[in-house]
């Protein structure tokens, strides 16, 4: 397929690309470089050469990259008539809980570019979406392991924009009686996603790093690596917040999966029916922040002094989820399930690059 890759550049979006890559699929890969990294285009490009030279084509028949907003409706028109797009892959948004509270407009405004993303699919009779939603949209559950019909309840500006979003995608795809377009789209409601490619080619890379697990990695090249723990009074075992960390490939494999699951409907006649499907991606394990303080700490060899802080704003005190409906819908299953191979691919990734 030929797919439009929203993010491309991003920890996600890079390993979703290689990952399709590496099944076939063309990709194109829009990406303004905001928080994208031009070493995942590197890698992605090296990917796409190797590949296309064992199939005889060029390395741009298989991959292309457009630096620009995925809300510029002038550019994705271009991409969408150069490169015969069959379904487009959304994982670019501003995405962190604690910025959001402070700069809410940023978030909103992922809304609006949806929109104008979502309507040229609709232009050039585009049906298939895949959604990168989230965890946030659940704001502080009531109990876990969260299914995706617990309460609708964000506590940040992110999760009410992917909420909202979410809604706007299910007008997209319900029966128009004015037009015969209708959207069939997953939305996957990711918890925490962590680690780095087996091969070590793509890892997790933000700046400014405000993730745990790149963080403690970063630190942990210091002479004496120190960790900060926002919170320690939390209704969990130890006191410190619980979260589903989910391997970054396992993450990628689910698109493809949602993908497969796109094909196999029929939502572009007008059948009168809903397509569209949310789908939470997470193991159904929670790990608390000194569980993977430590878990680091024996992968590096490099024990931390621990620095307690009072509570992030906007921090749940526990995501879990259910993963049941991945397996039934999508047939998905994590392939990792042992945070301590989870962590391992990013220590290795890290040591090979020095990175994040
Ligand atoms: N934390 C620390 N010290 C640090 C960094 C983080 O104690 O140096 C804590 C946070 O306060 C939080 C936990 O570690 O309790 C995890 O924080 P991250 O920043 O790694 O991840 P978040 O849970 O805040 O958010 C991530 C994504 C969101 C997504 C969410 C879903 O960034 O986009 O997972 O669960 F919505």
């Amino acid at each position: 397929m030929n797919l439009l890759v929203t993010g491309g550049a991003g920890y996600i979006g890079s390993h979703f690309t290689k990952a399709a890559l590496e099944c076939g699929h063309r990709v194109s890969i829009i990406d303004n470089l905001s928080t994208g990294n031009s070493f995942a285009l590197d890698a992605l490009r090296h990917l796409a050469n190797s590949k296309g030279k064992s199939a005889c084509i060029n390395c741009k028949a298989l991959f292309s990259f457009y630096r620009g907003c995925y809300g510029d409706k002038k550019l994705i028109e271009e991409i969408f008539k150069t490169n015969q797009t069959d379904a487009v892959i959304h994982l670019a948004a501003s995405s962190l809980v604690s910025e959001s509270l402070k700069n809410p407009e940023k978030y909103y405004q992922d809304i609006q570019l949806t929109r104008n993303l979502v309507d040229m699919m609709k232009k050039h009779s585009i049906y298939k979406l895949v959604f990168s939603s989230s965890a946030a949209v659940y704001g502080r559950p009531q109990s876990v392991p969260i299914t995706e019909d617990s309460p609708i309840s964000p506590v940040s500006p992110y999760g009410e924009a992917k909420a909202f979003i979410e809604k706007m995608l299910w007008e997209f795809a319900s029966k128009n009686t004015e037009e015969d377009y209708k959207l069939n789209f997953v939305a996957l409601r990711y918890f925490n996603a962590c680690g780095a490619a087996a091969d070590s080619s793509l890892g997790e890379s933000h700046k400014p790093e405000t993730h745990l697990i790149p963080r403690l990695l970063l630190s942990a090249a210091d002479a004496t690596p120190r960790c900060q723990i926002y919170g320690s009074d939390y209704p969990t075992a130890d006191g410190t917040c619980v979260r589903d960390y989910i391997h970054v490939e396992d993450i990628a494999s689910a698109h493809l999966q949602a993908l497969k699951l796109l094909c196999s409907n029929t939502a572009n006649t007008s059948d009168g029916q809903v397509s569209g499907e949310i789908i939470n991606l997470g193991t159904g394990q929670g790990f608390s922040i000194l569980e993977i303080i430590k878990t680091v700490g024996s992968l590096t060899g490099k024990p931390f002094e621990k620095q307690f802080f009072g509570r992030r704003e906007g921090d749940p005190a526990i995501l879990i989820a259910s993963n049941k409906k991945a397996f039934d819908i999508l047939s998905w299953s994590p392939r990792y399930t042992k945070i301590e191979d989870m962590l391992a691919t990013a220590w290795q990734w890290h040591k090979k690059t020095g990175c994040p």
